[in-house]
């Protein structure tokens, strides 16, 4: 049985951005599902089947003004003290856009949630970090295994670097006003249910998925982790990664390891399948456990 450090009740009221993203949905549906109200705010109101039903409110964070007014439940039809933020909304990945687009819009829209959340004195924040500082794609060996937070990030994208300073922006957020709550979660590859008919396939080349040690998070089990950081009642400034229990592959992690990154020190037992995207802070601190792996869901 875990014992996270500290919780208390969910707060009332969450805006969550990114919400007709892919991990978006699953946290404002889960939310919801646990009883949270949760405004859900995105600039792709989206034509997918999936997209987030209830309150939505359609607002660029890249400009303060309208990230401030839906803070401040100020927006028509969107009023009501607002008492946490969960910040999904970002352009998810290296390479989608130039990079230079990439950091304008990732490093404007955190500063402007950040600094609206300080704005309206909410003091739980909740923001998406990435796998990514980690060191992916790990051309250079990750320092051992399984890579866990006690080593500085190391970005080698402008993609990864942005969520570093996110990080590290939330640190000194977090000095200014020693109440504030501010917790990121470094989310490992994002899947959904339909993603798991290609799992099989990564096993025939170990240096397919080495980028991310073979990483996944369903999410369903990113929407509970979501939950939990909600509920951490310890102000501060916190990193945790958020991974599955298991790695992708059929092959044993152990086995991946000595035959990928032969020279990287392993500082535990490994169980046959086990997550080398260590989630130990995260069980310990938050309670977090995941209860999906894709392998309930091929045959
Ligand atoms: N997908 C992954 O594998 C993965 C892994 C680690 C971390 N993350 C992080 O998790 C978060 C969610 O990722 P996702 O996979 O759901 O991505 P996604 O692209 O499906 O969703 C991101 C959402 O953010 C919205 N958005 C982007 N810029 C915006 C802006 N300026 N104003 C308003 N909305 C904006 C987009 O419209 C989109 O709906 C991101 O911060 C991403 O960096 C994702």
């Amino acid at each position: 049985m875990t014992h996270p450090d500290s919780v208390t009740a969910l707060p009332r009221r969450v805006v969550v951005t990114g919400a007709t993203g892919k991990l978006g949905r699953a946290v404002v549906a889960h939310l919801r599902d646990v009883g949270v109200d949760v405004l859900a705010v995105d600039r792709a109101a989206g034509g997918d089947p999936r997209d987030v039903g209830g309150e939505f409110l359609q607002a660029d964070l890249t400009d303060y003004g309208q990230v401030l007014e839906a803070l401040l439940g100020g927006a028509d039809e969107h009023g009501g003290r607002v008492d946490a933020v969960v910040h999904l909304a970002a352009v998810p990945a290296p390479g989608l856009l130039p990079n230079a687009a990439t950091f304008a819009n990732n490093s404007s829209a955190t500063y402007n949630v950040f600094a609206a959340a300080r704005a309206a004195g909410i003091k739980r924040v909740v923001y998406a970090s990435s796998e990514t500082v980690l060191g992916l794609p790990f051309d250079t060996p990750p320092p051992y295994a399984p890579v866990d937070e006690e080593y500085a990030p190391r970005p080698e994208s402008t993609y990864s670097l942005n969520k570093a300073l996110e990080e590290e922006m939330a640190g000194h957020f977090c000095r200014w006003d020693p109440e504030l709550i501010m917790l990121g979660l470094r989310f490992s590859n994002v899947m959904d249910v339909e993603d798991y008919a290609q799992f099989p396939s990564f096993d025939a080349d170990p240096r397919l998925r080495r980028w991310n040690l073979w990483g996944y998070i369903d999410a369903r089990d990113g929407a509970q982790a979501v939950e939990r950081a909600l509920a951490y009642d310890r102000p501060g400034a916190e990193v945790f990664i958020i991974a599955n229990a298991d790695t992708v592959m059929s092959r044993s992690s152990a086995g991946l390891m000595s035959e990928v990154y032969p020279d990287v020190e392993i500082r535990k037992e490994l169980g046959e399948h086990e997550t080398l995207l260590s989630i130990d802070k995260a069980r310990r601190v938050l309670g977090y456990e995941p209860r999906h792996t894709w392998r309930n869901h091929v045959s």
